[in-house]
C-alpha cells in the first residue's frame, strides 16, 4: 500500500512539473492547479489512501503527502511569475512606430558662468591665469592679511558668515590674492572667479550668495595708468566698442590708492535713463594699487613690487549684459529664464 501510494505521488509530481515548464498561458497554470491540488485533482483523490496506510508507516506517507503538495505549489506560483514576468516585458517591448520621436534637450551654460568664461576669456588674452581659491577661508586670509582693520564692519557676525572654528565663508575673492602671492614669486598676473556669501536680506540686486572676479597685478613698475587701461581695454571687451570707464576715489583697505570703477551707461549710452539713475555712468567695480602693507604680510617687498587689483560682482555684469531686472532669477532654476541664454 505504501509503496503503491508513493508511487502515485511521484507520477503526479512529476507529470505536473512537465505539465508547467509547457504552460504558456495563467490558462494553462490554473488547469495543472485544478488537475493535481484541486478539489477533483490527482492528489487530493490520494487522501482517502491515507486512511488505508498501515499504522506503522503512516509518518512516512504523511509526510510524502505534504511534500507532493508543497512541490506543486511552489512550482505553481513560479509558474505564475514566470509568465507574468514576460507578459511585462513583451510589452515594454512593444514599439508604437506611430510616435512622434522624443527630441534630446540639450542644456545650456548658466549665464553667471557664462559671464565667468567670457571675463576669463578676455583677461588671458591680456595675460593673466586663472586662480582659484576655497570658499571656506580663514579670518587671516579674507581680513587681516588684506589689510582689514580690527573694527572694519565686514568682520561683524552679522555681515558674515563664521563657523564654530573660527573659520568663514568667504565675503570676497580678494582671499585669493593673499593665497597666491603666498605660493608664489612675483610677477604675478591672475584673475580669480568664485562664489562669496553675505548675510544679506535678498531683494533684486541682494544674495546671500554671489560670484566675484577678482584681478591682481604685481610687478615692477606697475602704475595706475595700467590698471586703468587694463580696464577700459575689458569694459570695450565685454559691453561693445565706445564703453569708457572712469574712476572715482574710494576707500579699500587692500588698496591705496583706491578706487570706484564705473563704465558709461550700456543701456543709454551715457545719455541718463532709470538704470543709470539719469547719471549717465553706471557703478560696475573696486579697485586700486596694491596696499605695501598688503605686500609686507605675504613677504613681498613693496619697495621693489609694486601692484594693482580689482574686484567686480559676476551677477551685476550679466545683468547689465542680458538687461536682467532680478538678481533672484539666477539662483530660482527656472527653465524658462535659463533656456533664453
Ligand atoms: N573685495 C572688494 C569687495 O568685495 C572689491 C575690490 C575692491 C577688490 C578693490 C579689489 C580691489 O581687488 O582692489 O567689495
Amino acid at each position: 500500500m505504501l509503496n503503491e501510494l508513493l508511487e502515485k505521488l511521484k507520477e503526479i509530481t512529476s507529470s505536473a512539473t512537465e505539465a508547467l515548464a509547457a504552460a504558456t498561458t495563467e490558462a494553462d497554470v490554473e488547469n495543472v492547479k485544478n488537475k493535481t491540488i484541486g478539489r477533483n485533482g490527482s492528489l487530493t483523490a490520494l487522501a482517502p489512501m491515507m486512511g488505508k496506510i498501515a499504522k506503522e508507516d503512516k509518518p512516512v506517507a504523511g509526510k510524502a503527502f505534504n511534500e507532493a503538495k508543497t512541490t506543486i505549489q511552489n512550482q505553481l506560483e513560479e509558474a505564475r511569475e514566470r509568465l507574468a514576468d514576460a507578459s511585462g516585458a513583451s510589452a515594454a517591448e512593444a514599439i508604437d512606430v506611430t510616435l512622434p520621436g522624443r527630441k534630446w534637450r540639450i542644456g545650456t551654460k548658466h549665464p553667471v558662468n557664462q559671464t565667468i568664461d567670457e571675463c576669463c576669456a578676455i583677461f588671458r588674452r591680456m595675460g593673466f591665469v586663472v586662480a582659484a581659491g576655497p570658499e571656506i577661508e580663514t579670518v587671516h586670509n579674507c581680513f587681516d592679511a588684506l589689510n582689514a582693520p580690527a573694527d572694519h564692519p565686514s568682520r561683524d557676525p552679522k555681515d558674515t558668515f563664521y563657523f564654530d572654528d573660527g573659520r568663514l565663508l568667504r565675503t570676497q575673492t580678494s582671499t585669493v590674492q593673499i593665497r597666491t602671492m603666498l605660493a608664489n614669486k612675483p610677477p604675478i598676473r591672475i584673475v580669480s572667479p568664485g562664489r562669496c556669501y553675505r548675510r544679506d536680506t535678498p531683494d533684486a540686486t541682494h544674495g546671500v550668495h554671489f560670484h566675484q572676479i577678482e584681478g591682481l597685478y604685481v610687478d615692477r613698475n606697475v602704475s595706475l595708468a595700467d590698471l586703468k587701461n587694463t580696464l577700459e581695454a575689458f569694459a570695450e571687451e565685454f559691453f561693445g566698442k565706445g564703453v569708457t570707464i572712469r574712476m572715482r576715489p574710494h576707500f579699500f583697505p587692500f588698496t591705496e590708492p583706491s578706487a570706484e570703477c564705473d563704465f558709461s551707461c550700456v543701456m543709454c549710452g551715457g545719455k541718463g535713463c532709470r538704470v543709470c539713475k539719469n547719471s549717465g555712468w553706471l557703478e560696475i567695480l573696486g579697485c586700486g594699487m596694491v596696499n605695501p602693507n598688503v605686500l609686507r604680510n605675504v613677504g613681498i617687498n613693496p619697495d621693489e613690487w609694486q601692484g594693482f587689483a580689482f574686484g567686480m560682482g559676476i551677477e551685476r555684469l550679466t545683468m547689465l549684459k542680458h538687461r536682467i531686472g532680478d538678481l533672484r532669477l539666477f539662483s530660482d532654476n527656472d527653465l524658462r529664464f535659463l533656456k533664453q541664454f
